[in-house]
């Protein structure tokens, strides 16, 4: 794989960054608000920050770059979706749950619903999020989607999917802000509190976490070879040595044409089918 050391230590970063906001999540909440409960009051609310942060953030990131693992290379392309498709359901399952905290907690105090900007990016980013869930098990996960529409959906699908999470930081960084203004009173915001100055920093972790997740997605040659590739791989070993790894994906002719990839996909789904088929009746 070329940039193999990169990958690794951006990978290590990625990892560092979203473990470490999980936990200034979790610090900011449990000692210096009021903790976490379902009860109607602040404790309610403080769900929204940590379950948002856990899921839409962490989670949500890690199952963009899952694909990118140059040691998932060797599973099947069939498995990969299942664990992409699973941790992008685990992210909304908890986004979701995080906006019932906070529209339960806005009912109990008869705060008004839906009237920041926040809270209308970030909502709209939640059903974007569900749509292309929704979307992309129908198309790419179910067997009965054309291989024609498939390349044509994945551009769109690996746009859209980029565009909502970048949208999801731009969100929790808004989110946090306000939280910080409407909280902080005595002594307040601007007169920068030991609060403040740690949940900045968290801030700041999840844009950098962002950032890395971005760049590691959108570098071609750390994408996963096509199917074919792969098999050689195994055949050889599986070995991920840089310069066979590198020659390889020089060889992929076929890698960023999207239609090619799904042709080949697609014939070896008829192809193990064939040995299914064929398998049962040596069986029989
Ligand atoms: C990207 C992830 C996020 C999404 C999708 C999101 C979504 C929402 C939505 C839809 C509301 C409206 C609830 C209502 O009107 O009853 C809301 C409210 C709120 N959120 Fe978030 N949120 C996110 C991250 C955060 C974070 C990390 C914080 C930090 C504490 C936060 C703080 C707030 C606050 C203070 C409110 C109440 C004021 C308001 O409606 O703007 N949010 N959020």
């Amino acid at each position: 794989m070329e940039g193999y050391r990169l990958f690794l230590a951006l990978l290590g970063s990625a990892l560092l960054l979203g473990f470490l906001s999980v936990i200034f999540a979790l610090v900011w909440v449990l000692h210096y608000r009021e903790g976490l409960a379902w009860d109607g009051d602040a404790a309610e609310f403080n769900w929204h920050p940590v379950l948002i942060i856990t899921g839409f953030v962490f989670v949500q990131g890690i199952a963009i770059i899952v694909y990118r693992l140059p040691w998932t290379w060797k599973c099947s392309k069939l498995l990969m979706k299942l664990i992409h498709a699973g941790l992008n359901t685990i992210a909304l399952m908890l986004a979701i749950i995080s906006l019932v905290a906070v529209f339960d907690f806005h009912n109990a105090k008869k705060i008004p619903n839906m009237y920041s900007l926040h809270s209308w990016i970030g909502l709209t980013a939640v059903i974007f999020y569900a749509l292309q869930l929704v979307l992309g098990f129908v198309v790419f996960l179910l067997p009965f989607a054309p291989v024609s529409l498939r390349a044509m959906v994945m551009p769109i699908h690996v746009y859209s999917g980029l565009l909502i999470f970048g949208t999801v930081i731009a969100t929790a960084l808004m989110g946090i802000t306000e939280k910080l203004i409407f909280a902080l009173k005595l002594p307040a915001y601007s007169s920068s509190p030991e609060e403040a100055i740690f949940v900045n920093t968290l801030g700041v972790l999840i844009l950098v976490f962002g950032g890395v997740i971005l760049w590691m997605a959108t570098r071609p040659h750390w994408k996963r070879p096509c199917e074919q590739n792969s098999k050689t791989q195994q055949r050889n070993g599986g070995t991920l040595d840089e310069n066979k790894e590198g020659s390889t994906m020089a060889d992929c002719s076929n890698a960023n044409k999207p239609d090619v990839e799904f042709a080949n996909e697609a014939a070896a789904r008829k192809r193990n089918a064939k040995f299914d088929e064929a398998g049962q009746r040596s069986t029989m």
